[in-house]
């Protein structure tokens, strides 16, 4: 049974502009924005990047503090933390920093509470936006002069610690770090291995307290979050020890594509910057051509995310496998490819039962749940980045569409994290999901909205 979805009169662009903004201004704590009001009560890694790219275009200054402190947490090695802990708010996250464990971790910096993993290494790229927005570059080059280092110390850090065989291709060590916490795809790795049910330690779920259960990631798949922190903080995160017989250790598209991608923005900042961009060049020729040798499946048409430690490519269909458009890593035949899946019933649905571009998950696959955290709503980030995909391949009319089924989707809903991918959505469900005024969903509208 679905409901006729009827045209939404748009707010003026203004008005919208202003909504916006209104929802990043409400979301911030001192230096930095939250993700979302009550759900991510501290600063995300990725988050951060997105966020930036919206303030760039009406407060410069804070995209700056954004990034800035972000980067507080950056440990030693370069290794970038996925969530950087406020001091207000502690005990309202699971995990919150006291989890973690990662006091007194060697490396890690003092005054930061943080947690031991990282995300999809979108800085680099959103330095380069940044600086195409900013309204005055010569104030702002120390700035730019500053992040282009810790930017690269992190690059150092993906590809000294995190590819041991030095393939180009940098591996995660938890779902979370890629950003797509809950894609079916990781149950295929979680499989793989045995947990002892004794080396879970016991938790409490504190995201059930803002979100129906029902769109969030089931028990099973917490669990195994959770044991692997606990793997984790008990070799003190010291690296590389402890990846002898650690058994998550996934070579995945998205993150790479960000990789190879800030690679890319890096070199064009270090000509600006006047730094020496030999190695990131080499890191960059190398990743390039490993995601097109080990992860691009010819029969498919598609990249793939590899599992190291069990030495297999899963072929599953999440978005993810489109977004290495972003960094040109295709050429212009697997390009027509990756657009074919994108028009495909998987990811466009049928002319009865049309999807909003661009479901997280193949919408044909078994594993598809339209309402459930990854695998299957729409994502306005992951949609910002294919738009970008597939204007760099000159497919502006699939491009647009992109564009204008998330501008849809927030005139219509409001900025929620995710969305409803079917048009016709079923009686009696909500159009958006998760968390509403959240912040990246904002703040890519503003840098959409900044384009025109
Ligand atoms: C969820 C998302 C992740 C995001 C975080 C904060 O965990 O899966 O990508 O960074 O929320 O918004």
């Amino acid at each position: 049974m679905s409901e006729i979805s009827l045209p939404v009169e748009p707010l003026a662009s203004e008005t919208f502009i202003r909504e916006a903004q209104k929802v990043l201004r409400g979301n911030i704590l001192r230096s930095f924005t939250k993700p979302a009001p009550a759900l991510y009560p501290h600063q995300w890694n990725w988050d951060a990047g997105f966020i930036a790219l919206g303030y760039a275009h009406f407060d410069f200054k804070q995209a700056c503090s954004e990034l800035t402190s972000l980067f507080r947490g950056q440990w030693s090695n370069g290794m970038l933390p996925q969530i950087v802990f406020s001091i207000q708010n502690t005990g309202k996250y699971f995990p919150g920093y006291a989890f973690w464990n990662t006091r007194g971790v060697p490396g890690k910096p003092r005054n930061a509470r943080t947690s031991g993993i990282t995300m999809p290494p979108v800085h680099g790229f959103v330095l380069e936006r940044m600086l195409g927005a900013a309204p005055d570059v010569k104030t702002y080059k120390p700035f730019f002069r500053k992040m282009f280092d810790k930017v690269a110390l992190l690059h150092r850090y993906c590809y000294q610690h995190r590819d041991p065989d030095s393939e180009g291709l940098s591996f995660i060590c938890h779902p979370w770090e890629s950003g797509m916490d809950n894609l079916p795809l990781w149950q295929d790795v979680f499989e793989c291995f045995n947990m002892d049910p004794a080396d879970i330690p016991p938790y409490e779920r504190r995201d059930l307290e803002h979100v129906d259960a029902e769109y969030r990631p089931r028990k099973e798949s917490y669990d195994r979050y959770i044991y692997l922190v606990n793997l984790l903080r008990r070799k003190r995160y010291q690296e590389p020890e402890v990846w002898k017989d650690y058994p998550f250790q996934v070579q995945e598209p998205l993150f790479n594509t960000m990789l190879s991608r800030s690679n890319e923005a890096l070199i064009e900042l270090g000509a600006w910057l006047r730094r020496d961009t030999g190695q990131i060049r080499e890191w960059q020729q190398q990743t390039i051509r490993a995601l097109n040798s080990k992860l691009w499946d010819t029969n498919s048409g598609m990249y793939f995310a590899y599992d190291r430690v069990h030495r297999k490519l899963i072929k599953q269909h999440p978005a993810s496998g489109l977004i290495p458009l972003f960094c040109g890593a295709p050429d212009h035949n697997q390009a027509a490819r990756i657009v074919a899946w994108l028009q495909s019933p998987a990811f466009s649905g049928t002319p009865e039962n049309p999807a909003w571009l661009c479901p997280s998950y193949s919408t044909q696959d078994a594993r598809f749940d339209e309402r459930r955290y990854w695998r299957g709503p729409v994502w306005i980030n992951i949609n910002w980045l294919l738009y970008h995909g597939l204007k760099r391949y000159g497919y502006h009319v699939l491009a647009a569409r992109v564009k204008s089924d998330s501008m849809e989707l927030m005139h219509r809903y409001g900025f929620w994290e995710y969305y409803h991918p079917w048009k016709n959505v079923p009686k009696g469900q909500p159009g958006g999901y998760g968390s509403g005024n959240f912040s990246w969903t904002a703040a890519l509208a503003i840098d959409w909205m900044a384009e025109e």
